[in-house]
């Protein structure tokens, strides 16, 4: 089997009845990803079936076959396919996969269909008009503090995004862009937030600002359908928000985040305000002028590229401007989905880095400091010299991919 290849339905399907899974096997990271297994041991076509429910979440393409099988198991449709080889599952309803928060597996599963995509976010939306998308700047500055209730009424989308000069991406996105929009609130005040699914696979959202019941919240919408919820931050950051939809790893891998500022109720110093968020891009080739997001490539950890807000080295191209004696404060969210942030202002040090919410736990006086895959963090600089300064991934095998780019302080 090729190494690209997605694996194969009746592979999977021997390993979870002989009681193995992908987990045991030498290439570990492969199915089991995004799951927590509710179930050990037992080997009754009814755990059986949970289990290959579960297990339909992980990989794209795989879903079809066994939530048409769970839907027999339910006394609905049958799947012909399975039903010659294993015959529906007569008054046996598979139990809702264990440790999964999003999820209704039958949306989830129903990931990827059709051929010319399997594996990859290239779906017909996603690529229609690839070569006519235009570059843009994504804009870095922390949008005003809307204060009391905000109401954000959102759509995914797919669409083909241009990325750079050469490079359109088949993405799915939020309000069609990557990162979506960013949101500013503060500590306290209500987000009231919806999302409307114009695409053909369910997508959600999960917002880590908000505290929230994530099953019923953060759970996954067919097209056409909308989600509504409401919360309040309680901290103060700069938080990552993301599709949760199984396997999360492609939905992120495709596009699917950004970054909700929450400000603390007291105002922190008077600064310029950026908000940086940092992403991963696993590449296929490209086919009629679009490159898809690769859901096997970013099992493999290898990315193409790893840009700021969603553009490699555009802030090299266009750097930002701030004025001799200006404080900075950089809010960076890191969507991963994989590696680490590790940010860095070559010929600065932050002033402060707040380890919390600011402006809790200040650490003074920081060179770098990494921030996680779903993580973010609040990082000051105060502008009293002035020039050109390179703001970094000190990982430099992610920098030289496009963590980078230029802050210049003018004299
Ligand atoms: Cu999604
Ligand atoms: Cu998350």
């Amino acid at each position: 089997m090729d190494d690209r290849d997605p694996p194969r339905l009746s592979t999977l399907l021997g390993q979870l009845e002989s009681g193995t899974t992908a987990r045991d096997d030498d290439n570990g990271d492969r199915p089991a990803l995004v799951l927590a297994w509710g179930v050990q041991d037992a080997t009754s076509r009814r755990v059986f079936l949970t289990r290959a429910s579960a297990l339909s979440l992980a990989i794209p393409g795989l879903g079809a076959a066994l939530a048409a099988c769970s839907d027999g198991a339910n006394g609905g449709r049958v799947d012909s396919a399975r039903a010659t080889s294993e015959g529906p599952a007569a008054g046996a309803a598979p139990e809702p996969p264990q440790g999964i928060h999003n999820s209704d597996s039958r949306l989830d599963s129903a990931v990827v269909k059709g051929e010319h995509h399997v594996g990859t976010s290239a779906t017909g939306s996603a690529t229609q008009g690839a070569a006519s998308a235009q570059f843009h700047r994504y804009a870095p500055e922390l949008p005003p503090l809307a204060t009391g209730t905000q109401r954000l009424h959102w759509h995914a989308r797919e669409t083909p995004i241009r990325i750079d000069a050469t490079t359109v991406v088949a993405a799915w996105t939020f309000e069609g862009d990557v990162p979506g929009p960013i949101v500013h609130t503060r500590v306290g005040d209500t987000v009231e937030f919806t999302l409307t699914n114009d695409a053909d696979i369910p997508h959600s959202m999960d917002f880590h600002a908000a505290q929230i019941d994530p099953k019923t919240a953060f759970r996954s919408v067919a097209k056409g359908q909308s989600v509504s919820f409401t919360f309040k931050p309680k901290w103060a950051g700069a938080f990552m928000y993301h599709c949760g939809t199984a396997p999360v790893l492609m939905h992120i891998g495709s596009g699917m985040y950004g970054a909700i500022i929450v400000s603390p109720r007291e105002p922190l110093p008077t600064a310029k305000e950026f908000v940086i968020v940092q992403s991963e891009f696993y590449l296929s080739d490209a086919a009629n002028g679009v490159r898809a997001f690769d859901y096997q490539k970013m099992l493999t950890t290898l990315p193409d590229f790893v840009s700021f807000n969603g553009r490699p080295d555009q802030y090299i191209k266009e750097p930002i401007h701030v004025k001799l004696g200006d404080r900075v404060r950089f809010w960076l969210v890191n969507a991963g989905p994989t590696h680490p942030c590790n940010f860095h202002v070559v010929g600065e040090q932050f002033d402060t880095v707040y380890l919390g919410a600011p402006p809790a736990t200040a650490m003074r006086g920081v060179q770098t400091w990494d921030v996680p895959p779903g993580g973010g963090m609040c990082f000051e600089l105060l502008c009293d010299v002035a020039g050109e300064f390179p703001f970094v991934n000190h990982g430099f095998g992610h920098g030289q991919k496009g963590a980078i780019g230029i802050l210049i302080v003018d004299g």
